[in-house]
Order: structure tokens, then sequence, then C-alpha cells
């Protein structure tokens, strides 16, 4: 078997996902490189089943050389032969039928590529997905350095990032390898208290309560169908017992003051929910709220595509801004700040 491996991650979230790698046992340190934005190789010799479990990442692949000068090679009787038992043997490791496949690769849908499709999907009886990944979802990458090309094959099904626990999913819902960046970036102990304002259907916390601490999590939104949404998708998490659900405004928290070590708030930002004219008053009206419900030295992590809106009422609050990270998520850019109360 492989035992190279790309992992796919979220555009600025490379250094988090980096971090994750190297905690994993059989990982070869030395090996972990960032090879382009969103793109990390290394070497790993435990069992890929291993790295299904990774957080940060939103896909993993193994990487199989092929000597061939073009990708039509491939269908040549010894190369393919190689390429349908890679595939069959990754397709044996997944418990549900897979019906699906695509191919990603520069020139994806040229002629040779569509040849390529059309064999492996006689082959391996699978249809080619509408959506063009699939449940079975294969790069081909023309290799860097030596002659020849490379061949990615997806570990899993779905990306990781769509965790298991999402029954509920809304429209402007956040990622959840994002939202674990966040509980990351927020660099929790296990005596901190926290609590998530703005939580939505319950992304956030969900994602704390998978961390190595057992804290008491308190999400607080003023939606109570996105409280109910959160109820079902915090259920499937199975920490059920350490989050509360609280309705109520985040301008005006039912919160004693000076409470929390750690806040997180993903913004409502004019896209899918609220507007840009409300946000003008809402954010100062959060940041003040928060900081009143913050203990000294609290750290607030948020994320909103609002970046200068967000900035500037920063600057009028009780919260300083120690780091700011911008993400690239499918072709959107919100940007994630690490604040400490003044
Ligand atoms: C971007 S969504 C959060 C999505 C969430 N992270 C998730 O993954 O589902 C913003 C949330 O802020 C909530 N919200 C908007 N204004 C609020 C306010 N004044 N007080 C509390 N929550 C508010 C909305 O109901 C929405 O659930």
């Amino acid at each position: 078997m492989a035992n190279q491996y790309e992992a796919e991650v979220i555009i600025g979230l490379e250094d988090i996902a980096v971090i994750e790698l190297k905690s994993l046992q059989n990982m070869d340190l030395p090996s972990i490189e960032i090879i382009r934005a969103g793109f990390i190789r290394f070497i790993f010799t435990g069992k890929a089943q291993d790295l299904l479990k990774l957080r940060s990442v939103i896909a993993i692949y193994s990487i199989h050389n092929f000597d061939i000068p073009r990708p039509k090679a491939i269908l040549g009787h010894q190369n393919f032969t190689h390429l349908i038992n890679l595939i069959n043997d990754q397709l044996q490791t997944w418990n549900n039928p897979t019906t699906t496949f695509g191919i990603g690769a520069a020139g994806s849908s040229s002629s040779v590529f569509e040849r390529i499709k059309h064999e492996l999907s006689q082959t391996l009886d699978l249809n080619i997905a509408e959506d063009g990944k699939g449940e079975l979802f294969l790069r081909f990458i023309r290799h860097k350095n030596q002659q020849g090309w490379q061949v990615l094959i997806r570990l899993s099904q779905r990306p990781l990032s769509t965790r298991p626990w999402r029954i509920q999913n809304i429209p402007g819902a956040l990622n959840a390898t994002v939202a674990y960046a966040m509980t990351q970036l927020a660099n929790v102990n296990c005596k901190n208290h926290i609590v998530n304002i703005c939580s939505g259907t319950g992304t956030i916390l969900i994602e704390q309560s998978h961390s190595d601490f057992e804290h008491k999590l308190i999400a607080l939104d003023n939606d109570h169908l996105m409280l109910e949404s959160a109820t079902t998708n915090i259920r499937a998490g199975g920490n059920d017992k350490l989050i509360t659900q609280v309705l109520g405004d985040a301008q005006q928290t039912p919160f004693k003051s000076g409470q929390f070590d750690v806040i997180y708030a993903d913004l409502p930002f004019g896209h899918h929910i609220g507007s840009h004219d409300t946000n003008e008053w809402l954010y100062p009206a959060i940041l003040s709220e928060s900081a009143r419900i913050a203990k000294d030295n609290a750290v607030f992590v948020a994320i909103t595509h609002e970046i200068n809106l967000f900035d500037q009422s920063v600057t009028i609050s009780d919260w300083t801004i120690t780091q700011t990270r911008q993400i690239n998520l499918s072709g959107l850019h919100p940007q994630i700040f690490v604040l400490e109360r003044n």
C-alpha cells in the first residue's frame, strides 16, 4: 500500500493542519511539506484509516506513481489493471456501497479524460458524478520532479469536513474544519469557561466538545429554530450533556459580568443571515456585551465576512486584535479574528 499522502486543507489554515498531522503516531515528521496553498504532502506508515480521524483537513488522498508520459497511457493494459486494483482496494475499505466517481485534473473535460472516465465507469460499474467529484474521487497530477504522472485516490467517500453529526444543515452553517481551527486558535485549557454567541446550528461547540477536555459549554442564539437544529446536531455529536443552549440576544445576554475565558462567534454577515445595515450597530453592540461577560485576558475568536466593519468596531471596543487570518472557503474569503480583552 502507498505510504505517501496528500492532505487538502482550507487555504489559510495549513499551519493548523500541520500541527495536527505532527501529532499522529507513525508520521514521518521531516516529510511534511506544504507543497502549495491548501495542499500538504507527507509520508505516514500507520494505518490509512487513522488519517480519517483528522479534523483540520478537508480530504486525504493516497498518492500513486505511474511511469507514463501522458494521461492517455493509463489506459494501457498494465497501468489500467494496476489502477483498478488500487481503486478496488480503496472501495473495499468503505462500508456503504459506492455508486459515483469523479476525476479532478487540469483538462479533466478533455477527450482523453472523457475516455478515461468512460473506461473507469464501465470497468468499475460506477456512474460519473454530476458534481464532478462523487464518492470515489481521483486526481491526476503531472509529477513535479520526475517524469510521469501521479494518481491520487481520496480515502473517504465524503470530504472529512462533512461531519457525521451534521444532521441539520442550514445555509450559513460554518464549515466544521474551520470551527475546529477556531477552537485551536483559542488555546483553551481545561479550566476555561466557554460560550459561543450567535451559535446557530452548534458547529463550533460540537467541535469544542470533541477536544481533550470536558468543558461545560454554553451556546446562545436569538433564533429558536436555529437552536432546534443545533439540538439535533449536538445529540448526533454525542456530547449533549456538555452543551447548554440559551435563547437570547448577543447584545444583551443573561450572563454575569466577567464570567468567560473564551468566547466564540460566527457572526451574521449579510449573505445568508443578517444584513450589512444591521451589522453596523450589531457588531459594536456584540463586542461591547462580550467585553462585559469576559474575564480579564479572555480570548474572543470570531469569524466574519464583514472584515472592515468588524475591524473598525474592534478599535472602539475593549478588545485588541492579536491575530487575524483570512481563509478561502469555496471562493468566499471570511476572516478569523483572535481578540484579547484589554
Ligand atoms: C452565521 S450564523 C452562525 C452559524 C453557526 N456557526 C453554524 O455553524 O450553524 C449567525 C447566527 O447568529 C444568530 N444571530 C443573529 N443576530 C443575533 C443576535 N442579536 N443575538 C444572538 N444571535 C444572533 C443567527 O440566528 C445565526 O444563527
